[in-house]
């Protein structure tokens, strides 16, 4: 982890700090920024061993701790009403109620977890800042996760596969979420103008140069602002197929599935969910490549490939993602040169797009995403991503 924080993320530690000693009236021994992330391409392919390419983002979360001498934990955050003071005790009693099989929820179920699973033993002040919005696919609880994680295992700290694993277990085990190993791991692993190529059978993560912008291409998160209120069971009827259709295939995993493997699958719909999984991952072997070589134009028709074999194969779409990819591929007949493309990102079913194109496009598509907000629930939000920013590290 690189310790030193880079001048424009000054302020938002900054504030997080202010908010700290605002609350407790001390300062905070350690502060950690875990960013947000977003999937540029490979979706449910962790869970099958596969791979995929995600960045970290600006908007992130920011946790900041100082040790107390009893049990006593107190602990909020700017999101919502969030503020509680409990024990050593209470937290890991509520914890066992995870492990009886009741999710915890909220920033107490999250810090219960956490105090669990790393066998806290002192009580601390907490207090949470955080300018990612939650629910919209950029995986503000995986950030939640890390950030807490590396506070409380503070000043000795975990090495990075210790806290990935840990952070899984939180969502897993605690918080009653099905997670696989990709915003975890891309969380921890990022690096400022690179891309996260994840290997999740390996658990490799390794930094792939990722300069559309030098090229004069741009990337858009274009939040819908849909919820994803189906998103958990459908999320886990996914893991549950592919593994059928692995387990009838006599693989281990997708990931191990020849290129046309799927067609030997009996039932119909096992058939389409390993073929996304398949051509997915080929998908995130082929950006890689075109990447290297500043063929974003190619990297863009890419991503709209791998949105239809999401909607399609995998049912994970919903009419408002749909809206939004099919506007910006509706872009490509007025361009005089590159391409647009644009694809779901994350596990689906409402949330974010995430859209590479020319900078030419930006003002066209700018006034076609005030047109489709009538088909939207409300005006979809722009997040302009100018570069992949740095993973989770210690900013004080
Ligand atoms: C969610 C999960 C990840 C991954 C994606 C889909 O974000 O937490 O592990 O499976 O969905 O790619």
């Amino acid at each position: 982890m690189n310790n030193a924080p880079r001048p424009e993320e000054l302020g938002p530690a900054h504030h997080a700090m202010q908010a700290f000693v605002r609350q407790y009236r001390r300062h905070p021994e350690v502060l950690f920024r875990a960013p947000g992330r977003v999937n540029c391409i490979g979706d449910h392919t962790d869970y099958q061993g596969g791979w995929s390419l995600p960045i970290a983002l600006t908007l992130a979360t920011h946790v900041a701790l100082a040790w107390r001498a009893d049990d006593q934990v107190r602990a909020g955050s700017d999101l919502g009403n969030a503020k509680f003071s409990s024990t050593l005790s209470e937290l890991a009693q509520s914890a066992r109620r995870a492990a009886g099989g009741t999710a915890l929820e909220g920033l107490s179920g999250f810090i219960a977890a956490a105090v669990d699973l790393l066998a806290v033993d002192r009580g601390f002040d907490l207090w949470v800042t955080s300018d990612l919005p939650v629910g919209s696919g950029l995986s503000s609880s995986a950030a939640l996760s890390l950030g807490l994680l590396s506070a409380l295992s503070s000043p000795s700290g975990l090495p990075q596969p210790e806290l990935i694993r840990l952070a899984q277990a939180m969502e897993n085990r605690y918080l009653g979420v099905n997670s696989g190993i990709l915003d975890q791991t891309a969380i921890a692993y990022a690096r400022a103008d690179h891309a996260v190529f994840i290997d999740a059978q390996a658990g490799t993560a390794s930094p792939i140069p990722f300069d559309f912008a030098a090229a004069g291409y741009r990337l858009w998160i274009i939040d819908t602002r849909t919820p994803r209120s189906l998103a958990h069971s459908a999320y886990d009827r996914r893991v549950a197929e592919t593994r059928q259709a692995s387990q009838d295939l006599g693989l281990p995993n997708l990931r191990a599935a020849a290129a046309d493997d799927w067609q030997r699958l009996a039932d119909p719909v096992l058939c389409k969910r390993a073929r996304h999984v398949i051509t997915e991952n080929q998908r995130v072997w082929q950006t890689v490549e075109l990447a290297a070589s500043g063929r974003w134009d190619r990297v863009a028709s890419l991503l709209t490939n791998s949105h239809r074999s999401l909607r399609d194969d995998f049912e994970v779409s919903t009419p408002a993602l749909d809206a939004v990819v099919d506007l910006v591929d509706g872009l490509n007949p007025l361009l005089s040169e590159g391409f647009a493309g644009a694809r779901l990102t994350g596990a689906g079913f409402g949330g974010s797009v995430i859209a590479l194109f020319p900078g030419s496009a930006e003002t066209r598509l700018r006034s076609a995403l005030g047109d489709v907000a009538a088909a939207l629930p409300g005006p979809p939000a722009i997040i302009p991503i100018a570069r992949p920013e740095d993973g989770l590290r210690q900013a004080k």
